[in-house]
């Protein structure tokens, strides 16, 4: 086997013992399992994405590795264990529930791994490092487990984390993955154009969520995809917003709040704009710098109509602006 194959056997051999471990050992049922079931996940859901327990050991992987005949290297590559300038070893993950990360084609590539102390001291997810096998900015969580349903419905919903695909998922809404806290690549976008050219970005509640949005959608335009944005209320992500107020209620927000991206542009520009005619100005600007990225001259013109409509601005004017964006004169 070729040192990526051993990269990848390890890998599964990491999540089924993490799996193993919260399953069947004390620890694991008491603090691993339960907290999940906490959160409100069902055991299917927990099995289908082959969640886990690391047991709060310097080397209870690795010891298990080596022992199954495993070389110390390949953990190290992975960065399952870790070997710091001293030259001791030790597991990257303890004491966490764990997310196997898998590529699109089903194997394991990577974790994630959550805390659960709430001590703002301790990062809250600890995540495998870059790899021969695991690239960050090319992986959207969950793609393997969704990527039938995103063929079938020709939509892909998009969230922040491991715990917000986990829910939705839950829901009953199968098309779901995670940009996984990176900020969105395009390498997520093209991979999610191999499967459906329609994304609906679902990220976080909060000001951060927001801008993360407003980013997305401009590159996912660039990218010559179309885009629906919905906001969640403030503090909530799409798994608290599940867990507190069912799955229906879900759909229904989703349904009901789902913005094309001008509306949920010029929505929240113009929230800050208020009525100062330079700031709405500006707003009229920004949005027709979001339609100048639409590789398609056909839909662009298409939505510029719109924003006409909806700014209250003539259509004339905005193809002008929108031609001098594109010759680079804006
Ligand atoms: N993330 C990370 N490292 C952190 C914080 C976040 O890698 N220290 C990534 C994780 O993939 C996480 C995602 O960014 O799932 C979204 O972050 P956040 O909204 O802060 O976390 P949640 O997913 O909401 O986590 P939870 O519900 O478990 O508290
Ligand atoms: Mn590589
Ligand atoms: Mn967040
Ligand atoms: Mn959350
Ligand atoms: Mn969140």
């Amino acid at each position: 086997v070729d040192r990526r194959e051993s990269l990848y056997i390890v890998s599964n051999y990491a999540a089924k013992f993490f799996a193993n471990k919260m399953w069947n050992s004390e620890a694991g049922k008491t603090i691993g399992l339960s907290y999940f079931k906490e959160r409100g996940f069902r055991e299917d859901i927990i099995k289908k994405f082959e969640l886990g327990f690391s047991p709060d050991d310097w080397n209870a992987l690795l010891d298990a590795a080596v022992a199954d005949g495993f070389k110390q290297e390949f953990l190290e590559e992975t960065g399952l264990v870790i070997k710091n300038d001293l030259g001791r070893i030790y597991d990257r993950f303890r004491g966490r529930v764990m997310f196997p990360i898998h590529n699109f084609t089903g194997r394991i590539i990577g974790f994630g791994g959550r805390t659960l102390k709430t001590d703002k001291a301790v990062p809250k997810y600890v995540n495998s490092p870059e790899s021969d096998i695991y690239h960050k900015s090319s992986v959207l969580y969950g793609l393997f487990q969704a990527k039938k349903a995103i063929r079938d419905f020709d939509n892909c919903y998009l969230v922040e984390g491991y715990a917000d695909v986990l829910s939705v998922q839950q829901a009953g809404v199968e098309n779901v993955v995670a940009s996984s806290g990176t900020s969105l690549t395009v390498e997520q976008i093209r991979l999610i154009g191999r499967f459906t050219k329609s994304v609906t970005i679902l990220y976080d509640g909060d000001a951060a969520g927001i801008k993360a949005s407003l980013r997305g959608l401009d590159m996912i335009l660039e990218e010559g995809l179309d885009v629906k944005i919905v906001l969640f209320p403030d503090g909530h992500d799409p798994d608290s917003y599940i867990q507190q107020l069912g799955a229906d209620t879900f759909k229904t927000h989703v349904e009901k709040n789902k913005k094309d991206f001008i509306f949920f542009k010029t929505e929240i520009l113009l929230k800050d704009a208020g009525k100062d005619p330079i700031k709405r100005a500006g707003v009229i600007r920004e949005v027709v710098e979001s339609i100048a990225k639409i590789p398609d001259a056909i839909k662009a013109s298409v939505f510029l109509r719109e924003c006409s409509n909806l700014l209250q601005m003539e259509e004339r004017i905005l193809i002008s602006e929108l031609n001098k964006m594109k010759l680079g004169k804006a």
